[in-house]
């Protein structure tokens, strides 16, 4: 098994006695009056990311968040400190700003309005023609409650939901030695798709199917459900811990060139000092830990700094309720986030955030699970539209790709009358934990309240 400690917090993510066992009913993937639940009791309720930190360096730096019918501004402020709005004007609800960027202060393109940093009135036209009394330093925009944490920027529309690392709980925690703040963002990219955003929730709640939808990655990340450690936490977040190592059950067909060698040569490890293919995979893991904790100052992984054995070479998989998974590997942080379209059950917008750490010498990175380099520089904003897979075909290189395939089926299988209550492994308990938790919000019960 592995050595990442266990956190109090986590419950045993394999055990569905631990579930009440509620059913995971169809309409939820297509309904409209579903939808409309949906937005009332949890998206105005969670925690959001609005963005990242390094977004707002400067006074006047802002954030737009568009989600669903709603919008959101961060903006940072005189002193350093994070503010957040609605994005609507105060006077008669105009939409205040479009894009990202520095700004002095939000001009409202209607009638004029200008409202300062602070979301307080600075100006507007005849200020004498008003019965009521003059609008200037005494009306303000509607706030958001912020807070940040991994470099993230994070907001909520909610004035009760708990403080974000309550809500986040224990996750700051269990990740304390990651420096995810030092990240560069070289993918910034969102795709339109046809399914709905729970998908998601469900695809990445278990790894059961990366065997079949993604052969690619066992020979890499040991995906073996005896070898990995699952873990749930009482705010409805979730996590696998998959072993760094190629599966001793998927195999690279002999002769192949096999992507755990490559790994194993680049910490100057001979992958054919050992003697048979079960040493190479189980000694070589950890004498990778080994080189890795011997060599990472003078390689320029400066990152590594802190980071446990385990966390070295593990790969650690983490799901944020409701729409947010990451994983915590130690080269990389590559953030996921799905989210509803506005108006169509059936739709969704999906962010590939792909971070990863700049190493002192190296211009570029390849994912242990991809083929194409990624640039260590800040990406631009990148939308596209899935189109049957034609809008992002130079992404097929992505595990995430492979996934974007199952949409169509999903799509039509949950539309059919032949939909039956999925019939779940024990490694598929956090999918039913995610639908439970999802109850609790819907039925007003969310958890930490
Ligand atoms: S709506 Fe913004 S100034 Fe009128
Ligand atoms: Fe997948």
């Amino acid at each position: 098994m592995n050595g990442i400690v266990k956190h109090p917090l986590a419950m045993d993510g394999k055990d569905p006695s631990l579930l009440r066992g509620d059913p995971i009913t169809q309409e939820r993937y297509y309904c409209r009056d579903f939808m409309q639940r949906e937005w009332d009791h949890l998206w105005t309720k969670i925690w959001h990311i609005a963005g990242r930190e390094n977004q707002l360096e400067q006074p006047g730096d802002t954030i737009v968040h568009d989600f669903m019918r709603e919008s959101v501004i961060v903006v940072k402020q005189a002193d350093g400190s994070l503010k957040g709005f609605y994005n609507v004007c105060g006077h008669r609800a105009q939409r205040l700003v479009w894009d990202h960027g520095p700004r002095d202060c939000f001009h409202c393109p209607y009638h004029g309005w200008r409202w300062g940093k602070d979301g307080v009135l600075q100006d507007c036209p005849d200020r004498d023609d008003f019965p009521q009394g003059d609008p200037v330093g005494k009306l303000k925009l509607k706030e958001v409650r912020v807070a940040t944490w991994a470099g993230l920027v994070w907001y909520t529309m909610d004035e009760q939901a708990p403080p974000l690392m309550d809500y986040l709980a224990p996750l700051p925690e269990i990740y304390r030695n990651f420096q995810f703040e030092k990240t560069v963002r070289a993918r910034w990219m969102r795709v339109a798709l046809d399914c709905n955003w729970k998908f998601w929730s469900d695809n990445f709640n278990e790894s059961y199917h990366t065997r079949t939808a993604h052969p690619q990655v066992p020979p890499v990340i040991d995906q073996d459900h005896f070898t990995s450690r699952y873990e749930m936490f009482p705010m409805g977040h979730a996590r696998i811990i998959q072993m760094g190592r190629p599966s001793l059950r998927d195999r690279v067909a002999d002769g192949e060139p096999h992507p755990w060698d490559v790994e194993l040569k680049r910490w100057g490890l001979d992958p054919d000092g050992y003697p048979d293919y079960e040493t190479k995979v189980m000694q070589g893991w950890r004498d990778l830990k080994a080189a890795k904790r011997k060599l990472w100052k003078k390689m320029g992984y400066l990152h590594y700094e802190h980071l446990t054995d385990e966390e070295l070479t593990e790969s650690p998989f983490q799901t944020v309720f409701p729409n947010i998974a990451f994983g915590a590997s130690a080269d990389n942080f590559g953030l996921f986030r799905w989210e509803p379209h506005a108006t169509d059950p059936e739709k969704c917008y999906f962010d590939l955030w792909s971070m990863v750490y700049p190493v002192e010498g190296q211009n570029e990175i390849i994912n242990r699970t991809a083929r194409n380099p990624l640039k260590f520089e800040e990406a631009e904003f990148d939308f596209r539209d899935y189109d049957n897979g034609q809008g992002v075909l130079d992404l097929s290189d992505q595990v995430v790709f492979q996934d974007w395939q199952l949409n169509a089926g999903q799509y039509t299988g949950w539309r059919s009358r032949g939909y039956q209550e999925p019939y779940l492994a024990a490694q598929e308990t956090r999918v039913r934990r995610f639908h439970e938790t999802l109850h609790d919000y819907l039925a007003d019960h969310p958890p930490g309240r």
